[in-house]
């Protein structure tokens, strides 16, 4: 039935009305009603109707109209789910502490992403109006991505290429929506649930959640306390242990240890991992914020097809622009291409196109070189602040590079405590304990210099400084913390 204006007018009325009453009030009459509004009595059975399909109002015939009782939503019980759907996967609780959005006052230190400062935004914004108006608003892209794009990221890997090495050409890369998304499909793609995949530790949470999810066993090596890599002999032994045939790293950089191989320990680990017939997955995450020395990429040097890289634009070019690439040869492309295109069939072209002009447009490189010189000054002001403020030994190695500082708290501390710690005082950073496969060799903490407000960098560390004295800014907090 179509109301009248007026009926929704005056059921608009009632329900202010009805908002002050309590349960069990009754309305007043139609005839009160009608006399109040004016109306008819036809206009105000309408309105009241209108109230009572609402669940507001019922009516008793013969004694009126009565506010409802509120009707408690009934308890939903999906217990059955828990034993219908068996043990979990993978756990997801870096997505709750590192993609948590925060509000105005907080010293956020917790996140992987870097603010709008040191994103080339202007670009950003014109790439995606321009994409917008073109042609790929509309079109279907390829499944392996816009040919131009996969031609840059291969071309970006061939600079560094030496004699003896194998340039990737754009009919080796996949393009897919973000480095996580890339990581999924090539555990998905290139191993079968059940079996081991060999993962640095600590290693990017992500990667594990990932390797997890996908039904894998994740087997950790210990990082080489030099700081470079790890031991080719315990990676050959995990390898022979666990029969795996991936090992995933981040050789450049790593998430969250900041640590870098060298190039003779690279060479070592490439023969381990082609000795044993598997595959190095190279998480290139940090590839546009090295600061110190050229990137090497090992893809660079592949040509047996053992190097599986990955490359995101999602924290270098915009977090809304979910564009990285795959770089893969021979049935392990194949198979990454087909997982891609099973789960999600192709990336949209208005971010492929948006991405490609923003990275190949001369302002590209002038916009690096300033997002380094701030990266390096973040970098810079929060290691000197931790050497001063926190005890001795806290500041684990000052990176060459990323977006993070990696810690180590004193013995005895609980990290969990302390990150709780801290978030009471508006403080937000990454417990360590998501980062490791398996049990911690200690208490540590992933900072990140990249986020809003570096002014704010040393009121953050003073108040890590006061939870870790177990007093001052964390109050009660404090003693679980430093217990
Ligand atoms: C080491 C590493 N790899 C991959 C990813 C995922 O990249 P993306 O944001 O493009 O999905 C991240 C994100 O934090 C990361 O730190």
């Amino acid at each position: 039935m179509v109301q009248s204006s007026s009926a929704t007018r005056i059921a608009a009325e009632l329900r202010q009305l009805v908002a002050g009453l309590r349960a069990g009030a009754r309305l007043p009459s139609t005839r009160e009603i009608v006399t109040r509004f004016g109306a008819s009595p036809v206009t105000v059975q309408q309105a009241v109707r209108m109230l009572v399909r609402e669940g507001l109002v019922e009516s008793r015939p013969g004694a009126g109209t009565f506010v409802r009782h509120a009707q408690p939503a009934p308890r939903a019980d999906y217990g059955w789910q828990t034993a219908a759907l068996g043990p979990v996967r993978s756990d997801a609780g870096f997505v709750g502490s590192t993609l948590q959005t925060v509000g105005p006052d907080v010293m956020a230190l917790h996140s992987g992403y870097p603010v709008d400062d040191l994103l080339p935004v202007r670009a950003v914004q014109a790439a995606l109006a321009r994409a917008a108006r073109s042609r790929s608003a509309i079109d279907r892209p390829p499944a392996s991505g816009l040919p131009e794009l996969c031609a840059w990221f291969a071309g970006e890997v061939a600079e560094a290429t030496r004699s003896g090495g194998a340039a990737p050409t754009a009919s080796d890369v996949l393009v897919m929506p973000g480095g996580q998304s890339a990581l999924s499909s090539i555990f998905r793609a290139l191993a079968r649930p059940g079996e081991a995949i060999v993962m640095e530790s600590p290693s990017y949470c992500g990667a594990i959640a990932a390797a997890r999810q996908a039904g894998l066993t994740v087997v950790p090596v210990p990082r080489d306390p030099s700081g470079d890599g790890v031991d080719p002999l315990v990676l050959t032994e995990a390898f022979e242990r666990s029969r795996a045939r991936l090992f995933y790293a981040m050789p450049q950089v790593a998430n969250p240890t900041g640590e870098s191989w060298s190039a003779s320990r690279a060479e070592e680990l490439l023969d381990v991992v082609r000795s044993n017939g598997a595959f190095l997955v190279e998480d290139d995450w940090a590839h546009d914020f090295v600061l110190e020395t050229p990137v090497r990429p090992l893809s660079a040097q592949d040509a047996s097809g053992h190097v599986v890289y990955v490359r995101s634009l999602t924290k270098s070019v915009s977090p809304a622009v979910r564009i990285a690439a795959v770089i893969a040869r021979g049935p392990a492309r194949t198979r990454i291409q087909t997982d891609r295109v099973v789960d999600g069939l192709y990336v949209s072209g208005v971010l492929q196109t948006a991405a490609l002009e923003v990275v190949s447009a001369p302002g590209w490189s002038a916009h690096l070189r300033r997002m380094h010189e701030q990266l390096r000054a973040r970098r810079d002001a929060l290691a000197g602040l931790v050497t001063e403020l926190l005890p001795a030994e806290t500041l684990t190695s000052v990176p060459r590079g990323g977006l993070n500082l990696w810690l180590r708290l004193p013995s005895g501390v609980d990290s969990d405590a302390f990150v709780a710690a801290c978030a009471r005082e508006r403080v937000l950073i990454s417990p360590g304990r998501e980062w490791f496969p398996a049990e911690p060799p200690g208490a540590f903490v992933r900072v990140n210099y990249s986020g809003p407000d570096p002014a704010r960098f040393e009121e953050a560390v003073r108040v890590m400084a006061d939870v870790l004295a177990g007093g001052g800014a964390a109050g009660a907090g404090a003693a679980g913390a430093a217990g």
